[in-house]
C-alpha cells in the first residue's frame, strides 16, 4: 500500500505527457489480459510493440506477482503463443510453441514449471496450426486438452503447407454467404479437437490422434466452432475432463439469414456423432430465446454450464440473458437468470464456489462487471462492481476476488483486483503510469455530458476528450466522431485504431456522442434504430452538436471536422447531404456505406433485413422503404464539404466499391476529396505502417481544413 502511494506521489511531479502522436500510439506496448495461476499467486500477461526505425516487432511475457505486485519479464520471444495452467502443481504449465522442429506449419506443445522455464520439455508436435489451448488434469493424471483449427469436410485438420493447389482458382457457390469479413468461404471450417496427454518421464506424450467434435454434426456448410472469427471462448472442457461444450451456428439455418447458435455437449471420449444440443431452438421452456450465443462455461464444480444468449433469431445486437444448464445429457434443465435485466451481457466467469456467475455488460459508456447469483429470478437486478473502463477479460481468484484487465480512454491497460462487493482490492498495473508514451495521461483528460434530444425521452451521453495542455480559457476546433455499429457505443476504452486522445492531441476537443442505437442505455434505445438509419441518430447528433455549440465555450465549432467508420461512415455520408454537413470544415469516411441499396453486396443479410425492417423483397426498394429512404446517395446534389474517403479492399461486409462510389461522385462534383485504400487491410487498419499512413494523411486533411496546420494544401 505504502509503495503504491509513493509511486503515485512521484508520478504527480513528473512533467505532463507529450502529445500522443500517431507514432507514439502505434509504437506503444500492447498488452494481453492477465491470467492468474490456480492458486492466485501470480499471473501472466503478454506484451508486444513495434519500432518504426527498425521495423521490428518485439513480444514478451510478463509475470505479475499477485502478492507483492512485482512485475518481471518472464520470457522474451514470440514463439510461446499461449500458456495454460495445468498439472500437478499450481506452477505447472503447458504452452503452445507457435513453431515446431518439423517446420511444417504445425505447432508444438511443451510442459514446464513456471518457475523454471529452462527445463521445459517438448511434449510433441501437432501437424496443423492449432490454437486456443484449454486443458485439465483428470483423476488418472492424464491431461485432456482442446484446441481448434480449420478442418476439411472429412474432419481432418487442415494444414495449408500440405494442401493441394487446384489448377484453377474458380470459386463456385449455390447459396448466399460466399465470403465473410475478409475471407472467401472454402470447404475448410473451424473445428474443436480434443487430445490426451499421458505422463512420461516427468513430462507427457500425446496419446493417439486428436478427436474432431464438430465436423460431422452436420456437413461443412453447417457446423463450425469457433464460429468464423471467434476463438476459444466458443468452447470449454469440464473440470474433470469428461465433457466438452462448444457452440456453432444453428445447423438447420442458412448462414446469411440468421444469427442463431446452438451449444452442443459431447463426452470427451466421444465424437461429433455423440454431440447433443443443450437447448435446441423451439423445444425449450424459453422459445423466445433463439439468437446468438457466447461463452459457454463449465462451473468449477463441473455440475453446471453457464452461457449468454440473445433473443432474436436474426438480430446481432439483441438483448442477451444469462442461462445456466445442468450437466445432464438426459435433461439439461436450462434456467434463465435475471431475464428482465435491461442490459446485454457479453462476457462471463464463474465464482470459485459455483454459486454466482460474473458477467460483463455495456453500461452507460463503460463495460462493467455484474455478479448474478444462481438464485436470481427473472426480476433480479444485477449491480455493477466495477466502474470506469472497458473490461477486456477477468478471472476469479481462489480468495473470491476478481482479477480484472481493462482499458480506459487514458490507459491502454489497467490490471487490478476487485472484491465481490465492488471494492478495489489492489491495483497492479496502469499503463499510463509506466509506458513512456502514455505517461501523464489520466482521468482529467476526459469528461462527459448528457444532452436532451427529440428522438427519445431519455438524455443521451457524449464523451469529451481534451487536447494536451488544455485550458478552458482557450478555444479548440471540434473533432466530432460518429461511432459504428450502429448498435455499439463510444466506450471509456483505449483503441489503437480510433484513439480519442491521439485525435485530441492534434489540437481538437473531441466530442464522441452516443446517439440512438448505442448499447448500454437499455435495449429500447438500441432497437429504436430499426428503419431509422438517417433519422433518430442524426437528430441526436444534431442535438449533441448544438449542445456543444451553445454550452462548451472552449470549443470552436466554426472550425470543426467530423469523422466516422462503418455505420459512422454511413452517418458522415448522410451528413454530407444534409444540414449538418455544412457545420463542418471537413469530413472523413472510413469504410462506410454510400448507397444503402448496395447493402445486399454484404454477406450479413440478417443485418440489413433487421435494420431496414425486412428483406428487400418484402419492403421493396420504393421511395418509402427504409432501404431507399435513408440512402445517402440520393442527396448527392447537396454534397459540398471537403471529404476524405478511406476504403480497404479486404472489407467484404462493406465492399470497397462503396468508397470508390463516394470518391467518384465527390470528384465529379468538384468537391475537394481524397481516396485512401489498403489492399491488405479489412474493415480495420491493423498493420502499424499502414496505420501510420492512415493517421498522417487524415490528420493532414482535417488539420488543413480546420486551420490547425498552416500547410498550403491538405495533401
Ligand atoms: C518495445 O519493446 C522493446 C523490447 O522490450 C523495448 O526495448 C522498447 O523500449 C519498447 N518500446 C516502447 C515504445 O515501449
Ligand atoms: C519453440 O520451438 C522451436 C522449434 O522447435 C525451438 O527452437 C524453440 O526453442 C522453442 N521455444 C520454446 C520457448 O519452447
Ligand atoms: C481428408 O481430406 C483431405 C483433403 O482431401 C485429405 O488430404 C485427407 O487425407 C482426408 N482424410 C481422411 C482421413 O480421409
Ligand atoms: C449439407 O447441408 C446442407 C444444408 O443442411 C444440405 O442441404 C445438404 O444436402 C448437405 N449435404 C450433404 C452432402 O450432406
Ligand atoms: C435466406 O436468404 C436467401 C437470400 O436472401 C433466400 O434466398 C432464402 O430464401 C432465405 N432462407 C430462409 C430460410 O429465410
Ligand atoms: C456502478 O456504476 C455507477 C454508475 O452507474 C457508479 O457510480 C458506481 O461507482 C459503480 N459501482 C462500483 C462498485 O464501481
Ligand atoms: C427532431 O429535430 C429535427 C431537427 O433537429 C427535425 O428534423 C425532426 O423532425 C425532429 N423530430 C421530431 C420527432 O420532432
Ligand atoms: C423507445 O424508444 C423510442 C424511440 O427512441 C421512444 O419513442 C419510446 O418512448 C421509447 N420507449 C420506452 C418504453 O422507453
Ligand atoms: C452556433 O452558435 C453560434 C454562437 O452562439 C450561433 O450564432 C449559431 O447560430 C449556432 N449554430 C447553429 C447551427 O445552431
Ligand atoms: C422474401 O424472402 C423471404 C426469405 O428471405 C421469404 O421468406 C419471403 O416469402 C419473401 N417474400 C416475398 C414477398 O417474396
Amino acid at each position: 500500500m505504502k509503495s503504491q502511494s509513493l509511486v503515485a506521489a512521484a508520478l504527480a511531479i513528473l512533467p505532463r505527457a507529450l502529445a500522443i502522436t500517431p507514432e507514439l500510439l502505434l509504437a506503444a506496448n500492447r498488452y494481453s489480459d492477465a491470467k492468474p495461476n490456480p492458486s492466485g499467486d501470480f499471473a501472466f500477461f503478454r506484451v508486444s510493440n513495434y519500432t518504426f526505425e527498425t521495423k521490428e516487432r518485439a513480444a514478451w511475457w510478463n509475470k505479475l506477482d499477485l502478492k507483492t505486485g512485482k512485475i518481471s519479464q518472464w520470457y522474451t520471444g514470440s514463439d510461446i503463443s499461449e500458456i495454460v495452467f495445468v498439472g500437478p502443481k499450481d506452477t505447472s504449465i503447458i504452452y503452445i510453441n507457435g513453431t515446431n522442429a518439423e517446420e511444417d506449419g504445425g505447432v508444438s506443445l511443451y510442459s514446464a514449471d513456471a518457475n523454471d522455464l529452462k527445463s521445459a520439455k517438448l511434449i510433441g508436435s501437432l501437424p496443423a496450426p492449432y490454437s486456443g489451448l484449454k486443458a485439465v488434469q483428470t483423476k488418472s493424471g492424464d491431461i485432456h486438452f482442446l484446441v481448434y483449427t480449420h478442418a476439411y469436410p472429412n474432419g481432418t485438420a487442415y494444414n495449408e503447407n500440405f494442401a493441394v493447389t487446384p489448377a484453377s482458382t474458380a470459386r463456385i457457390y449455390d447459396s448466399t454467404y460466399v465470403r465473410h469479413w475478409d475471407t472467401w468461404l472454402t470447404p475448410q471450417r473451424n473445428a474443436v479437437f480434443g487430445g490426451v496427454l499421458k505422463s512420461s518421464h516427468g513430462s507427457y506424450k500425446i496419446s493417439g490422434g486428436l478427436t474432431n467434435y464438430v465436423t460431422g454434426i452436420c456437413n461443412v456448410t453447417c457446423a463450425e466452432s469457433p464460429y468464423d472469427q471467434s476463438d476459444e471462448s466458443d468452447y470449454d472442457i469440464s473440470p474433470d475432463g469428461s465433457g466438452v461444450i462448444f457452440l456453432t451456428k444453428d445447423t438447420t439455418l442458412p448462414l446469411a439469414n440468421y444469427t442463431a447458435d446452438v451449444i452442443y455437449y459431447a463426452p470427451f471420449a466421444g465424437s461429433a456423432k455423440d454431440a447433443v444440443p443443450i437447448q435446441a431452438r423451439g423445444s425449450t421452456k424459453y422459445p423466445e430465446t433463439q439468437g446468438a450465443t457466447v461463452v459457454p462455461r463449465f462451473s468449477p464444480d463441473g455440475k453446471k454450464i453457464a452461457y449468454l444468449q440473445m433473443y432474436g433469431i436474426s438480430y446481432e445486437s439483441d438483448r442477451s440473458s444469462v442461462y445456466v444448464a445442468d450437466v445432464n445429457k438426459k435433461n439439461f434443465n436450462v434456467k434463465r437468470l435475471a431475464g428482465n435485466w435491461d442490459r446485454a451481457p457479453d462476457g462471463l466467469a464463474w465464482a470459485p464456489d459455483s454459486k454466482t456467475v460474473y458477467v460483463t455488460a455495456a453500461d452507460l459508456g463503460r463495460s462493467r462487471i455484474f455478479p448474478v447469483p444462481l438464485s436470481a429470478g427473472e426480476n433480479y437486478a444485477p449491480k455493477n462492481i466495477t466502474n470506469e473502463g472497458t473490461v477486456a477479460a477477468f478471472y476469479t481468484l481462489p480468495n473470491g476476488n476478481i482479477l480484472v484487465s481493462d482499458s480506459k480512454i487514458w490507459t491502454s491497460r489497467d490490471i487490478y483486483s476487485v472484491t465481490p462487493q465492488g471494492k478495489i482490492a489492489k491495483t497492479y498495473f496502469q499503463a499510463n503510469k509506466v509506458d513512456p508514451g502514455l505517461k501523464g495521461l489520466g482521468p482529467e483528460d476526459v469528461s462527459e455530458f448528457y444532452f436532451s434530444t427529440n428522438s427519445t425521452e431519455i438524455d443521451l451521453q457524449a464523451w469529451i476528450i481534451y487536447p494536451e495542455g488544455f485550458s478552458k480559457d482557450k478555444t479548440y476546433p471540434l473533432a466530432f466522431i460518429s461511432h459504428g455499429g450502429p448498435q455499439g457505443a463510444h466506450f471509456n476504452s483505449w483503441s489503437t485504431r480510433w484513439n480519442f486522445k491521439t485525435w485530441a492531441d492534434q489540437g481538437y476537443v473531441v466530442i464522441a456522442p452516443n446517439p440512438t442505437a448505442s448499447s448500454g442505455w437499455g435495449q429500447n434505445l438500441t432497437d429504436s434504430i430499426q428503419g431509422q438509419w438517417g433519422s433518430y441518430p442524426y437528430w441526436d447528433l444534431v442535438h449533441a452538436w448544438k449542445y456543444v455549440n451553445s454550452t462548451l465555450k472552449y470549443v470552436d465549432t466554426s472550425r470543426g471536422i467530423e469523422a466516422g467508420a462503418s455505420y459512422g461512415g454511413y452517418m458522415t455520408n448522410w451528413m454530407q447531404g444534409h444540414e449538418m454537413g455544412r457545420w463542418f470544415k471537413a469530413l472523413v469516411t472510413h469504410d462506410g456505406s454510400t448507397s444503402t441499396l448496395n447493402q445486399y453486396a454484404s454477406e450479413e443479410l440478417w443485418f440489413m433485413n433487421h435494420d431496414f425492417s425486412g428483406p428487400f423483397n418484402e419492403t421493396g426498394f420504393t421511395k418509402s422503404s427504409p432501404y431507399s429512404e435513408w440512402n445517402p446517395l440520393l442527396y448527392v446534389n447537396e454534397w459540398a464539404t471537403p471529404h476524405f474517403v478511406v476504403h480497404n479492399e479486404l472489407d467484404y461486409r462493406l465492399p470497397v466499391s462503396e468508397g470508390i462510389l463516394l470518391f467518384n461522385m465527390l470528384q465529379t462534383k468538384g468537391v475537394p476529396s481524397r481516396f485512401l485504400s489498403f489492399p491488405d487491410e479489412n474493415h480495420w487498419v491493423l498493420n502499424q505502417e499502414n496505420s501510420l499512413v492512415w493517421h498522417t494523411e487524415i490528420f493532414k486533411w482535417i488539420n488543413y481544413y480546420s486551420g490547425i496546420s498552416k500547410a498550403s494544401s491538405p495533401y
